[in-house]
């Protein structure tokens, strides 16, 4: 990376473009044994502007290729056209007619955002060299309600009905608009679903998927995440669990009831990826900076996060966890960066996990699990600044850094508390007890501050087991 000015801050196994502004991930499709990974980006400079997709693609979603920008801004007399969120798809039975010479083209869908009509639309392109490049179809758009804000279409493959499924958001009305195509040209809206949940921000980045609740064919939901407004006003994303006919989406909870997929200020416009094999739904979500000090480049991906719904006690609900596919790359590493401890008891003595063989890099992946002993708090003390604890009275597991306190509540399971904790340079995830809550955050340590300890206070606690991972290159 030339002219690095805060080296200290770029992660290095979540993703980030060379140089330049990111946001939301776009068109994430796994073809071929390759993933895919398109993006909101500014290829001039490092704020918001001619939005574009760039592109990278990984095997193991660790290591990423970065690309040419796939879809550029389109430039014309009296119309600029910036590329805005969407969605790629595979079109195997060439429905488009897009294809060449017998192989199935990749059709990007996404927003036309035109300023200067104060308009948005959907436009498609397709690809016919491996999503390298993209042509813009000469019927664009291919959905256009006459709205400034429409936006975000997520398409996926309705095996059962041959058809394709369009989610698309109409964000100052607090709704996401059901649209079904057979050619991904000509488009039937069939049902809207909205004003439910959490409306008090705007509704962007919306994306319906099919899921085995508890991993049981017998027993399919559809999830239907939205990015809206958290609990605390705060930036961040919601979710929905329900029924779908094939054209109407049906909420399994009050229409009131509000779930979160995060619960930190920086987790926001998550897509599932297209096209995974065996019912696997795995999503990347975009790091929300705000004002980031970070130079040349500003915005980063979360890690790829598997997706499931499992059964508790207070009913169908989504857990995330790292995603699997990432396992065969941390059990290849060299053994010096991996560290396993034995069961043992941690009290008011922080125990230092880093030293000269490594965890000194604030690029660490920690999975650990603790059962509750007298400690009224416990967890991780990471780059000297920040705490991942959590407090035993309030049943809450928190992220403090300096004086901002995030937090979630989540009580023991059997007593036990699992963090898999994955800290990169300037982020940190907090996934607890399997994903059933998960806390995403950015921190900015200063450059000589670094380090990993397990603490425990007022009391002591008891480690079970404790893995760890330093992913410094
Ligand atoms: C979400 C978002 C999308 C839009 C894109 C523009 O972060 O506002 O709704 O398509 O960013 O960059």
């Amino acid at each position: 990376h030339a002219q690095e000015a805060t080296p200290q801050w770029r992660p290095v196994y979540h993703f980030t473009a060379p140089k330049n502004w990111l946001n939301d991930p776009n068109g994430l499709i796994y073809i071929d044994g390759v993933y895919h990974l398109y993006y909101q980006h500014n290829p001039f400079e490092n704020k918001w502007g001619h939005m574009s997709w760039g592109h990278a693609t990984s095997k193991d979603l660790i290591n990423w290729k970065h690309l040419p920008v796939a879809i550029p801004e389109i430039e014309k007399k009296d119309t600029t056209t910036w590329i805005f969120s969407g969605s790629a798809v595979l079109d195997e039975h060439n429905s488009s007619g897009f294809g060449k010479n017998g192989k199935a083209p990749i059709v990007a869908i996404y927003t036309a955002d035109q300023p200067k009509q104060q308009k948005e639309s959907q436009f498609i392109a397709f690809s016919n060299d491996g999503g390298l490049t993209y042509t813009n179809y000469s019927g664009n758009p291919v959905v256009d309600i006459q709205k400034k804000d429409f936006r975000d279409p997520s398409v996926i493959w309705l095996e059962d009905q041959h058809k394709w499924l369009m989610t698309v958001a109409v964000p100052a009305e607090h709704k996401v608009q059901f649209y079904s195509s057979e050619n991904l040209k000509n488009w039937e809206m069939l049902s809207e679903f909205g004003n439910q949940g959490d409306t008090r921000k705007i509704w962007e980045c919306p994306s319906l998927t099919p899921l085995y609740v508890d991993g049981d064919p017998a027993k399919k939901k559809w999830l239907l995440m939205v990015s809206s407004g958290n609990q605390d006003a705060a930036t961040g994303m919601q979710y929905f669990t329900g029924d779908f006919d094939g054209k109407t989406f049906t909420n399994d909870n009050k229409p009131e009831s509000q779930l979160f997929v995060d619960y930190g200020k920086t987790f926001y416009a998550a897509i599932p990826y297209n096209h995974l094999p065996d019912n696997r739904q795995m999503m990347i979500g975009w790091l929300m900076p705000f004002e980031t000090p970070t130079s040349p480049w500003r915005g980063q991906m979360s890690i790829p996060r598997d997706l499931q719904l499992k059964t508790t006690a207070s009913g169908i609900r989504l857990f995330q966890q790292p995603s699997a596919a990432i396992s065969t790359y941390l059990h290849k590493l060299p053994a010096a960066k991996k560290l396993t401890l034995k069961a043992q008891t941690i009290n008011s003595k922080a125990l230092e996990l880093s030293s000269s063989k490594g965890f000194n890099t604030n690029t660490n992946w920690v999975d650990a699990e603790f059962t509750i002993g007298t400690a009224t708090d416990f967890g991780f003390k990471i780059a000297e600044q920040v705490v991942v604890g959590y407090n035993v009275q309030r049943n809450e597991l928190y992220i403090r850094d300096g004086k901002d306190v995030q937090h979630v509540g989540i009580p023991p399971a059997n007593n036990k508390i699992r963090l898999q904790v994955l800290v990169d340079k300037s982020s940190v995830e907090v996934f607890v007890n399997d994903g059933e809550k998960v806390l995403t955050t950015l921190i900015f340590p200063d450059k000589a501050a670094t380090g990993l300890a397990v603490f425990a206070e007022n009391g002591d606690v008891q480690l079970n087991t404790l893995k760890a991972w330093d992913l410094s290159k």
